[in-house]
This record gives structure tokens, C-alpha cells and sequence, in this order.
């Protein structure tokens, strides 16, 4: 009889397991005949030793296993899907979803909400009243046939392991795993059932992956997980170093996004836009080639388009725009340069955690959020600045601290050169 005790020695001792020891350790946590503590104390061993390859696709694949899998094939056409591993100021999909769907792809996502410094998409759109994330399977298979897209919260039977796994890797010190991370993400992904998956992997302080080195590692261990479950899988990696685009916080990132929808966004946003969606619909074989994919993104940002189908997913969902666009905004404080030089460095994690402590995210997975309150940071690194030019706005409830704000961004009379925001393409 196989015995946790005996898998735990064997993982800490630097050895590999096979698909039965596995799946041995995925069934027992989620029947709960295996101890927390002794998961916990072989997730340490996976944290130190690591998993091979195999040993990380057996672990997907007993996670995918632990519970429902979304069957998509009421949608007609090609079934996508994408995922952020997080950031700050990260409102991807409020944009990408109509995008795709306006350029012919079926976008069938299921998403997070916040925690830590992070935001999640589910949190940015309940910010519209009326908005709603709970949706049955045939209302969303139903919306994503006629709309071309929905965003509906993750339910508790997608991946159940990953969810115990998760919350016990939170506080023991194992989430940034190489071989825990991509097998919790793809898990959950190849539940969701797209055919097409673009992942947007993080690099920098505001992410999970601090390094090029260690996100390319987890980028290329999900496209090769992926692609063994016969997925189209591609991994673009993007900094994380300063925010995505310029607001952070519920509301304000959606007004961002659907400024991005009228082609107006902040470049770097409009970018990532551009190249994901480009990706994704290439892919789908939906476009001769990625050039002609992001051509039409183009065109289709500007001309109005990507905005009038986000006016119908959000109002398919229950949303209501006009009341949305009424709410009256918190008066922002100005954060001016204190001296004229170059900006060179825009730290997101602080930024996030800023966020965090105004309201706009969850410090515990019980705190409420304000959609209201949040920030815009104006500037992007490499660019110059005036003293007493505005590089910042604050939306509070009430006076707060700016000291920790400041020092996020950094200004010196030292030129700086704007980096890029896409590190790298796998699998495109
Ligand atoms: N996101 C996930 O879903 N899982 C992880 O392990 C890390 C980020």
C-alpha cells in the first residue's frame, strides 16, 4: 500500500514520481484522507527538488481530474482562451474578450479575483452595476455563441485539488514553484476547454517570476503541457516591472479599457493589446498570418468596433454602462515631480500594494472592495519630466500617506531608455 510518508521522503531526497504516486497524493488531498500537514510538507520537498517534466504533466493532468470539465462543444468555431499569471494595473481582458470576439474568435473565459497586490478581472468588472460573474453553463456557452464572448467567475468545481493545493502553497512559503505554478494554471485552462490558449506570463518585481531566466522555464513547461493535450498553446512574457498602462484600481481600470476599445489607450496597453489578440486569432487560424491578425486588431480598435461589442457583452451580463459612466468620481490628488530628470523606475508591487491599502484590493480574501478609489501613474519609464509636472493622481476616500506612492517612482537627470514590453514569444 503506497503511504504519503514514503512519497514525501522520496520527493525530499530528490527523486521523481511516477503518475500512480501522483495521483496517489492529487485523490487523497481531495477526499481529505491526507493531512494538511503532510501536504504541506511535501510541497516544501517539491519546492526544493523540484518536478521533471513528466512528473508536472501527471500533476496536471490529476488536478484536471479532480473535478469538472467544461465541454465547449455547444459553441460553434474555435474556442479561446487566455490567461495573465497577474500583475498590476492588468486589465487584459475587460479588452481582449470583445477584441477577439469582434475579429471572429470564441472567447469562453472563466477569471480570478484579487489578492495581495494583484487585481483580478472578476473584481474590475463587478465595479459595473448590475454586472453579473455568476452565470449558468447554458446562459454562457448561450452568450458566447451570440456575442462572441463572456467572463464568468471561476466556480468550485473547476480544478478542486488546485484550490486546497493553493491555499495550503499561500501560507507555507511554496507558491513560486516552477513545476506548482504551471501545473495550477494549466489545470484550470485545459478544464475551461478552448482549443487556442495564449498566456501572458509576468516578469519583474510585480510578479510572481522575478527573472527572463525562470519566467521563460514556466512559460515553456505550460506550452509543452499544453501542447500534450493537444492544445494550441502560445506564452508570450511581459514585464512586470512598472503597471500596465496607466490606472490601477476597479473603475478606473475599466474606463481604461474601454478607452483602449475606442483605440485610445495608453501605448504600452494598446501594444500588448494588438499583439495578444493578433496571437490568439492567428492562431485560430482565423488570419493567414500574425501580421494580418494584428492588422485587423488594429483597424477594428480604431474604427469603434471592439467598443460596440463590449457594450453588448457587458450588457448581456446584466451590466448597465449609462449608470457605470454616471458614478461620480473621486476628486484626485495631484503627485507632482519634485525635480526635472528622467523617469527611471515605476515599482508596480508597491504601486499594487498602494492599491491594496486604499481599498482597491484584498489584503485577506474576506476584505470588501471600493471600485471607486485607486491611482494613475501619467509617466512610463525613459520619459522626461518637468519640476511640478503631474506624474500621478491618487482617488482616495480620505487623506492618505503619499510618501510610499513617491518613492515608487524614481527620477533622476540620468537618461534611461524605454525597455520593451514583450520579452519573448513561445510556440507563436
Ligand atoms: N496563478 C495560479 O492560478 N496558480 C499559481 O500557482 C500561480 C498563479
Amino acid at each position: 500500500m503506497m503511504r504519503m510518508i514514503d512519497l514525501i521522503e522520496k520527493k525530499r531526497d530528490g527523486n521523481a514520481h511516477s503518475k500512480e504516486e501522483i495521483q496517489f497524493i492529487i485523490q487523497g488531498l481531495t477526499e481529505g484522507s491526507i493531512p494538511d500537514y503532510q501536504i504541506s510538507a511535501w510541497l516544501m520537498a517539491v519546492f526544493f527538488q523540484s518536478m521533471n517534466e513528466k512528473e508536472a504533466f501527471y500533476l496536471t493532468e490529476a488536478m484536471l481530474e479532480s473535478g469538472e470539465q467544461i465541454d465547449l462543444s455547444a459553441i460553434e468555431g474555435i474556442k479561446v482562451d487566455k490567461h495573465s499569471t497577474g500583475g498590476v494595473g492588468d486589465k487584459t481582458t475587460l479588452a481582449l474578450a470583445p477584441l477577439v470576439a469582434t475579429m471572429g474568435g470564441k472567447m469562453a473565459k472563466l477569471s480570478g479575483r484579487g489578492l495581495g497586490h494583484t487585481g483580478g478581472t472578476i473584481d474590475k468588472l463587478e465595479s459595473i452595476p448590475g454586472f453579473n460573474t455568476s452565470l449558468s453553463p447554458e446562459a454562457f456557452k448561450s452568450q458566447v455563441n451570440t456575442i462572441g464572448c463572456a467572463v464568468a467567475g471561476q466556480t468550485a468545481d473547476v480544478a478542486p485539488a488546485d484550490k486546497i493545493l493553493y491555499a495550503l502553497r499561500d501560507v507555507t512559503g511554496t507558491v513560486p514553484s516552477i513545476p506548482l505554478i504551471a501545473s495550477s494554471i494549466m489545470a484550470k485552462k485545459l478544464a475551461s476547454g478552448a482549443d487556442v490558449i495564449v498566456l501572458d506570463v509576468k516578469v519583474g518585481e510585480g510578479a510572481f517570476m522575478k527573472s527572463e531566466a525562470e519566467a521563460t522555464k514556466l512559460a515553456s513547461l505550460m506550452v509543452e503541457i499544453g501542447t500534450q493535450h493537444g492544445k494550441s498553446v502560445t506564452a508570450f512574457l511581459t514585464r512586470m516591472d512598472e503597471p500596465l498602462g496607466e490606472a490601477i484600481g476597479n473603475r478606473l481600470e475599466v474606463l481604461e479599457a474601454m478607452d483602449a476599445l475606442n483605440g485610445k489607450g495608453p501605448a504600452d496597453f494598446h501594444h500588448l493589446l494588438v499583439e495578444l489578440a493578433g496571437a490568439i486569432t492567428y492562431k485560430a487560424e482565423l488570419y493567414p498570418s500574425f501580421e494580418a491578425a494584428k492588422a485587423a486588431a488594429e483597424a477594428i480598435l480604431s474604427s469603434g468596433e471592439a467598443y460596440a461589442r463590449f457594450e453588448q457583452f457587458i450588457h448581456a451580463q446584466g451590466g448597465d454602462l449609462s449608470a457605470f459612466k454616471a458614478v461620480k468620481a473621486l476628486t484626485p490628488t495631484l503627485i507632482k515631480a519634485p525635480k526635472a530628470g528622467t523617469i527611471q523606475s515605476i515599482h508596480a508591487l508597491n504601486l499594487g500594494l498602494f492599491a491594496m491599502h486604499l481599498g482597491a484590493g484584498r489584503a485577506t480574501k474576506d476584505d470588501v472592495i471600493d471600485p471607486l478609489v485607486g491611482l494613475k501613474v501619467l509617466k512610463r519609464v525613459g520619459e522626461p519630466v518637468e519640476p511640478g509636472e503631474t506624474i500621478a493622481e491618487v482617488y482616495a476616500q480620505s487623506p492618505v500617506d503619499l510618501d510610499a506612492l513617491k518613492a515608487s517612482i524614481v527620477i533622476e537627470n540620468t537618461p534611461q531608455h524605454t525597455p520593451d514590453l514583450i520579452l519573448k514569444k513561445i510556440g507563436l
